[in-house]
């Protein structure tokens, strides 16, 4: 159940009531692709950090331990000891992008598992069947991705073959929610927008799945390669051609920078790797500027990565302490890291809904924007 509470501009602010709880959006999930968040980032902190929405990846899960073994042991929230909404994404993505590929017929995708060389088939029945063994929360529809600089002889097909793998996919989820032994009977089905850079065809497209009556709709094939203007051009003509009164999605996007401004075009769900990437690699974000605490300069800097912040990493320790963790590769380096970088987006999160409550939203994006760039 979508429920718009207020709009500002085109920013959206709403509640998602499931049945793992109430989602407050805009929102940004935290990624944890095979049922964690990489850095040693456990449950519990996900609880200190703000976290709304844990994401994992059907294609990962899958792959190992495999997703019958998984509700075997109960499901997702079960093995993984979470009990608010997961949203898992369908596998199609992960297997264009990682997997042995491919061969994309009609019925779905033949490719090998990266993790023992296997062949695997999955198609729009498979995906839902895995994501139901999981019994996330919402289950992401089977899609392709083309690639950006894919030519329109190229993305038209594959973009109507993804409207007839929702189809499969509504109604295989349909069928599986009926099931007597199915975890998540209320599962939710988000149907995913594609057409690359094209605009007629993102219209045409998002006008047709919008006629589904699905429980959410995503704009996917973005943020692979395009430029940000014309990710934010994309979003500009499609998003007004998807229902208002149910959540919007840009998957895999982005930068705090980007986020600002597509909550401006009426996203309102969002998730992304770079927050726990960044952190394992030492960078870190601030209100000011992003940080490298592997820089020379914070040998002896005994502030926090913050002033301020009340994460569980900058209530406690030193950019000089973290900075030598870091360099003797100790593992809670990059923890602490990841925590600060999911709590500075959760925390962002927080403020963008505060602001759209308020009315403000323009102030405040305009303000947020100014200090990132302009720095300390
Ligand atoms: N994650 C980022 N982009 C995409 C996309 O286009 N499709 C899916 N399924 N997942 C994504
Ligand atoms: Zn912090």
């Amino acid at each position: 159940m979508y429920k718009l509470l207020k709009k500002d501009g085109r920013a959206k602010r709403a509640e998602v009531t499931t049945v793992h709880g109430t989602i407050q959006t805009p929102v940004f999930m935290n990624v944890g692709t095979a049922a964690a968040i990489k850095g040693a980032v456990s449950t519990d902190d996900l609880q200190q950090i703000k976290t709304q929405v844990e994401l994992s990846n059907t294609y990962h899960l899958h792959v190992r331990p495999g997703d019958k073994l998984i509700k075997e042991l109960g499901g997702l929230h079960k093995f993984m000891v979470w009990d608010k909404p997961i949203l898992t994404d369908s596998g199609g993505f992960q297997v264009f992008s990682l997997a042995g590929l491919r061969k994309i017929k009609e019925e779905g995708v033949q490719f090998h598992s990266h993790v023992d060389g296997r062949k695997i088939f999955m198609g729009p029945e498979e995906s839902m069947q895995i994501q139901s063994n999981l019994g996330s929360t919402i289950a992401m529809a089977f899609d392709e991705c083309p690639p950006a600089l894919a030519d329109r002889n190229y993305v038209q097909p594959s973009v109507d073959r993804t409207t007839r793998w929702l189809e499969r996919c509504k109604k295989e989820m349909q069928r599986l929610n009926s099931l007597e032994d199915t975890i998540n009977k209320n599962q939710m089905l988000f149907g995913i927008n594609q057409g690359a850079i094209f605009d007629d065809i993102r219209i045409d497209h998002a006008k047709r799945i919008s006629e589904m009556d699905l429980d959410g709709y995503a704009v996917g094939g973005l943020a692979v390669g395009e430029s940000h203007e014309e990710m934010y051009h994309i979003l500009d003509v499609t998003v007004p051609h998807l229902p208002e009164d149910k959540p919007t999605y840009l998957m895999g996007v982005g930068t705090p920078a980007n986020i600002l401004e597509a909550v401006d075009r009426g996203v309102d769900f969002f998730d992304c790797v770079y927050p726990s990437r960044n952190g394992r690699h030492g960078h870190v974000y601030t209100n000011f500027c992003k940080l490298n605490l592997f820089n020379q300069k914070f040998e002896r800097d005994m502030r926090p990565i913050e002033v301020g912040c009340q994460c569980p990493a900058c209530r406690t320790y030193s950019r000089a302490y973290i900075r030598h963790l870091l360099k003797a590769k100790e593992m809670l380096g990059m923890r602490l890291c990841v925590l600060h970088n999911l709590y500075f987006y959760n925390t962002m999160m927080e403020e963008i809904r505060d602001a759209i409550d308020m009315g403000n939203y323009q102030n405040y994006k305009a303000e947020k924007l100014y200090r990132m760039e302009h720095g300390e």
